[in-house]
């Protein structure tokens, strides 16, 4: 596609005795000058760069700044000042990224690309002398956001232009519809805006034009039907997030040479697919996230030399056409998040070399063809999120594939055996199905790649230890295993080597007993941890230094309370058998979030500093304790603390006024204690406090008469139930809760 101007001038053979001597003083050629046989040869191959040229050139230097501070990459090589080699007095033509016609002399190509050239092109510039210019590439260079001036219309022998990437900025200048002669025209990621006037001129002028990309540039002004008049010669059109409005016209689909057609991103953007005639030499068609509709024609698999076809995200009906299977040169086919219904094709020919099939996230149907599996190419498959069901066949594969992901639908069956035996498989997803079966652990053992695992939600099936076996192999590139709600029946102790886990979730299963310390020693990058909803009895911990949640809620936990490593940001040991003191080292927990004890039978005084160890602290949920002492009256100013849970306890004392300062509470639940205060006005001043629950206590003496304005404006829920309050209902506490006239559910229990 790129066209390319190679420099004939490195190496110079001969030249007028007077230059020869000249460039020989300057030592740019390694001639013998001191060689008495030298002999002047044809002129055809004498021409220098013209004096004018060469000038326009150090102008052109000279008027760009070449940043050499900045250090980036540009097309992943390094950026690199072609500029730099331009020196007076050296022939132009050997000059990096300068061409010139290797009969005249003149200079025909500049391509300096990837230069760091700062600056601008202003109606001076020096670069509008080169008048015969066929080739300019200035790509990846920073003008500023400034417009380029339109006097580039007069490099009327362009028929390469690349201003690729280069921070212009403002209209496109209408001239350039001057240049007749470009068949590469290549705008894409600037900032500037193009007209109506400018594009129709171009499109009707360029009539050699073979690439044109538009892509990132703004073209929300240009009604799509101009489109139609694109010339014949067009092989390759990139109009991608160019905000391109309207309905794109069909006719683009025939021209019959093109080849690559990308219009992605362009969600204002209506479309028909055609149903017949289409370019056949069509090799790249990505429409993604453009809101084209209507059906995927069966003409689509008439495409000989389709490669890849990418329509996700577009507002396409009907069934995937089951031509599509013969499609011979497919390499990737994404099809996703649109709103096809009806079944996979039965049959297919072709896709041997398909790599990635995307059809997620649509309303399919029917079963997992099983020849998906064993297309020789294949490395990713995506159907979740559909209704895909039926068990999967046994399948026998090639094992090239690497990910695959049927989340989300109704597949129901077992998890067939050949699934276990795809060695390079890094990510399998089979969450939210209606698997059925018993998976033994050592089925996984093969699985030496697999990096991210995920069956939860298979209410049917079931995983078992295979004995001793589970500890004769392991998978050491696992990242992310979770088998929740799935029945797992014991502690899958392959685990203990996976080095790399940093996720595992083994939540709503039937594990029992202990998981000791060997069972999970390597997990030296272990993050998240989810057992809750179990039978355990002991969780062993590890000094894990990145841990941050650990979930154990609802076991059968016994014993005092582990103390996790102090990276911990959400520890949740609800509803378990701890018992004894909380130990003040929970203070060590400097990142802690979320804490909750409640439903335990804990016992001893809370920590005095449990209101102030965490700036971070957002829940604190004790309840259902039998915690007893006075509430320490240490609750600090930074506190992010919303909800306050003590509720259930043997608490005495006043409530500490120091909970005042915690600005974010929503929720004081204090509930069934044995506090003995007076109401606490001073709490009216938090402006988020949704609910306070104080039943069941010794409050006593009359409710405030709150002096301070708008009391307690955010309050939903109030019980002062079961107390010793005396007096009137102060009205005008009442007045001032805002919140509770505004919803409907609230609560008023006195
Ligand atoms: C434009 O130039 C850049 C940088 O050299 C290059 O990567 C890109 O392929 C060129 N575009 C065309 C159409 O030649
Ligand atoms: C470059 O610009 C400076 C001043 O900006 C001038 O002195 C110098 O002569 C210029 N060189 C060329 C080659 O134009
Ligand atoms: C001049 O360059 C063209 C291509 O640009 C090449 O085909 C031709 O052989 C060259 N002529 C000479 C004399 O080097
Ligand atoms: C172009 O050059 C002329 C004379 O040197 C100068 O007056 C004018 O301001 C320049 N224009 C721009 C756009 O630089
Ligand atoms: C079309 O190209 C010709 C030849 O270069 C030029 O003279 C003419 O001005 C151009 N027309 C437009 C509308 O750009
Ligand atoms: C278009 O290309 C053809 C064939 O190369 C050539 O004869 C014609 O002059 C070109 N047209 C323009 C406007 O450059
Ligand atoms: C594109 O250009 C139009 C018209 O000049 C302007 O209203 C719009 O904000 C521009 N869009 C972007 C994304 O710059
Ligand atoms: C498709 O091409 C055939 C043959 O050239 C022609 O008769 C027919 O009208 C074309 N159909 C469309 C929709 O352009
Ligand atoms: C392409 O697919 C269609 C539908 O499956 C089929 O009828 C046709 O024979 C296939 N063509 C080739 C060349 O395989
Ligand atoms: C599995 O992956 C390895 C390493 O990436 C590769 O060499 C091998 O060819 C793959 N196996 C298959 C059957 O694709
Ligand atoms: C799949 O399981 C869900 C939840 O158990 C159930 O509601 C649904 O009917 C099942 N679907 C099929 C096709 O068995
Ligand atoms: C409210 O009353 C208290 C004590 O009675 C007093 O210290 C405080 O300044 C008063 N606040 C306002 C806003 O009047």
């Amino acid at each position: 596609m790129t066209e390319r101007f190679v420099s004939h001038y490195n190496q110079v053979s001969c030249a007028p005795f007077f230059f020869y001597f000249f460039l020989c003083l300057f030592g740019y050629f390694q001639v013998d000058c001191s060689s008495s046989s030298f002999h002047y040869s044809s002129p055809k191959t004498t021409h220098f760069c013209p004096p004018d040229q060469s000038l326009a050139l150090l102008q052109f230097k000279n008027e760009t700044f070449s940043n050499p501070g900045y250090y980036a990459t540009c097309n992943e090589e390094v950026f690199y000042p072609k500029t730099n080699s331009w020196t007076e007095g050296t022939d132009c033509c050997s000059w990096d990224g300068v061409t010139c016609d290797n009969v005249t002399g003149n200079v025909i190509g500049l391509d300096s690309s990837c230069s760091r050239l700062e600056g601008s092109i202003d109606d001076n510039s020096s670069l509008f002398h080169l008048s015969h210019l066929q080739s300019l590439n200035l790509a990846f260079n920073d003008f500023g956001g400034s417009q380029i001036s339109p006097e580039i219309g007069r490099l009327k022998e362009l028929t390469y232009l690349n201003l690729s990437r280069s921070f212009f900025g403002g209209l496109l200048p209408y001239e350039i519809s001057h240049l007749s002669k470009l068949t590469h025209l290549e705008l894409s990621l600037n900032e500037w805006t193009i007209e109506q006037k400018t594009f129709d001129f171009l499109v009707s002028n360029l009539t050699n034009l073979s690439l044109l990309n538009l892509g990132t540039t703004n073209m929300s002004l240009i009604k799509s039907f101009s489109l139609l008049n694109l010339p014949s010669t067009m092989t390759y059109l990139d109009l991608s997030t160019a905000g391109i409005q309207g309905h794109f016209p069909d006719e683009t689909f025939r021209l019959p040479n093109l080849q690559v057609l990308y219009l992605f991103g362009n969600d204002q953007l209506t479309g028909y697919l055609p149903n017949s005639n289409w370019s056949s030499p069509l090799r790249k068609l990505h429409i993604s996230f453009t809101n084209f509709a209507g059906k995927i024609p069966d003409s689509i698999g008439n495409l000989p030399f389709l490669e890849i076809v990418h329509i996700e995200g577009c507002s396409f009906t009907g069934s995937i056409p089951s031509s599509i299977g013969n499609l011979t040169r497919a390499t990737e086919i994404v099809f996703a998040s649109n709103y096809l219904t009806g079944h996979l094709p039965h049959h297919v020919s072709g896709l041997s070399y398909l790599t990635t099939l995307d059809l997620s996230g649509n309303s399919l149907q029917g079963r997992v063809p099983s020849w998906l599996f064993t297309l020789p190419s294949l490395v990713s498959i995506d159907l979740s999120n559909n209704m895909l069901n039926g068990p999967i066949n046994p399948f026998q594969s090639p094992n090239s594939l690497q990910e695959v992901r049927l989340q989300k639908n109704e597949i129901h069956g077992t998890i067939p055996n050949s699934i276990f035996q795809l060695v390079n498989l890094t990510y399998l997803d089979l969450t939210s199905n209606n698997l059925s079966g018993t998976v033994k652990f050592d089925m996984f053992s093969k699985l030496e790649s697999l990096q991210y695992l995920y069956l939860s939600n298979n209410s049917l099936l079931s995983f078992t230890s295979s004995g001793n076996m589970d500890i004769k192999y392991s998978l050491p590139s696992l990242q992310e295993l979770n088998l929740s709600n799935c029945n797992v029946n014991q502690f899958p102790r392959f685990l203990r080597n996976s080095g790399k886990l940093t996720s595992l979730d083994l939540s709503n299963g039937r594990i029992h007993g202990r998981i000791s310390k060997h069972d999970s020693e390597g997990w030296k990058n272990l993050i998240d941890l989810h057992l809750s909803n179990n039978f355990l009895t002991h969780v062993e911990l590890h000094p894990w230094q990145e841990i941050k949640i650990l979930d154990l809620q609802n076991n059968k936990i016994q014993g005092s309370i582990l103390v996790p490593p102090p990276s911990t940001q959400v520890f949740l040991v609800s509803n378990n058998k701890l018992s004894g003191q909380i130990p003040p080292s929970i203070c060590s927990l400097s990142s802690l979030q979320y804490l909750s004890l409640s439903h335990n039978n804990l016992s001893g005084t809370i920590p005095s500093c449990l209101g102030n160890f965490s700036t971070e602290l957002i829940i604190l949920d004790l309840k259902n304790n039998s915690l007893e002492g006075h509430i320490h009256d240490t609750f600090a100013n930074a506190s992010s603390l919303r909800s306050l849970d003590l509720n259930s306890n043997k608490l005495e004392g006043p409530l500490p006024r120091s909970l005042a300062n915690c600005n974010m509470l929503e929720v004081v639940n204090v509930g069934n204690n044995m506090i003995s205060d007076t109401f606490p006005c001073w709490l009216g001043c938090l402006p988020k406090l949704k609910i306070l629950v104080l039943r069941s206590n010794r409050f006593y003496g009359p409710l405030c008469k709150s002096n301070i304005t708008l009391p307690f404006q955010a309050l939903r829920i109030i019980d002062l139930s079961r107390n010793e309050f005396t007096g009137f209902l102060p009205r005008a506490i009442f007045v001032s809760m805002e919140a509770m006239k505004n919803v409907d559910q609230l609560l008023i229990d006195l």
